[in-house]
């Protein structure tokens, strides 16, 4: 097994190779002159090939396109995802517009394609092969279990979102539940917990992803104003877009916490066992 770092995955694509104890690929990548990229696999790719690349921007994307097409010649091709742009295009919210996420799915050919905690189950019938969406949270919930927290309460920003903080809360050991927004007039909206009190208590927000960073800066200066003591954000991935860092800690956080499914400062989490782990049962 070769492994191919995309050039937004390098660093998660060497964990995976050592954790592996298998040969991660040297490759090329830069930028013609007319802003078209370059990618070159200097290795030989004629045993199993795994590409591992998120695709947070289109570039990224064509990253990936490029290095399945360079790795023609290899026996079995596996593609990991760790983190899928466009998964949240997943309907047809107005006449004319794509389903961004099938058109996406369609264009990827290989043997298996791997993805972590898709934003939607369902974008995975749209990939021509078999897959596998990988669940990261039970790891954020054991990095959560080494702070010191205080009568720790992990939050869902929304009741979509219930099921990964059920599964990180599982591993931490906390209680769960999930936030609700209420409008109380035209101009005022409360968001607090649906069941629980977090007068006192640490908090943790989990959910899939944090963009502009928007959803959670909300909710935390309201579950300040509620008592909480400290209040965490965490994520599987850290998109975070413009200015969402200042945002969150602008609104309280006391700690970003994310995966590297994305490569960014609050990457304190690593998929790269998850991944290896999954590769060792194709
Ligand atoms: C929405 O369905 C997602 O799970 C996230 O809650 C959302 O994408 C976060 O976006 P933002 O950080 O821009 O509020």
């Amino acid at each position: 097994m070769k492994i191919i770092g995309g050039p937004a995955s390098q660093l998660l694509a060497s964990r995976v190779a050592k954790s592996l104890d298998c040969d991660l690929a040297l490759c090329e990548y830069k930028t013609f002159p007319d802003n078209e990229m370059y990618v070159r696999i200097l290795d030989d790719v004629s045993q199993d090939a795994v590409i591992i690349q998120s695709t947070a921007t289109d570039s990224d994307f064509m990253a990936l396109l490029q290095l399945i097409d360079a790795c023609s010649s290899a026996e079995k091709v596996h593609v990991i995802i760790p983190y899928m742009g466009y998964a949240r295009q997943d309907k047809q919210f107005k006449p004319g517009e794509p389903l961004s996420a099938r058109a996406v799915a369609r264009t990827i050919m290989a043997d298996n394609v791997v993805t972590v905690n898709i934003h939607e189950n369902s974008v995975l019938d749209h990939f021509y092969c078999n897959t596998i969406d990988i669940n990261a949270a039970p790891l954020i919930g054991k990095y959560l279990k080494e702070l010191d927290l205080n009568s720790p309460v992990l939050l869902a920003p929304d009741k979509g979102a219930i099921d990964i903080a059920a599964s990180a809360a599982l591993e931490f050991g906390a209680e769960y539940d999930h936030l609700e927004k209420k409008r109380l007039s035209g101009d005022t909206v409360q968001i607090t917990p649906k069941n629980l009190d977090v007068a006192g208590r640490d908090v943790v927000i989990l959910d899939d992803m944090v963009a502009t960073g928007g959803t959670v800066a909300e909710a935390v200066s309201m579950l300040k104003v509620q008592g909480a003591t400290r209040v965490y954000v965490a994520c599987i991935h850290p998109v975070l877009a413009g200015s969402a860092l200042i945002k969150l800690y602008h609104s309280g956080v006391v700690d970003v916490i994310a995966t590297d499914t994305l490569e960014k400062a609050v990457s304190k989490v690593s998929v790269a066992s998850l991944i290896a782990h999954t590769l060792k049962g194709l």
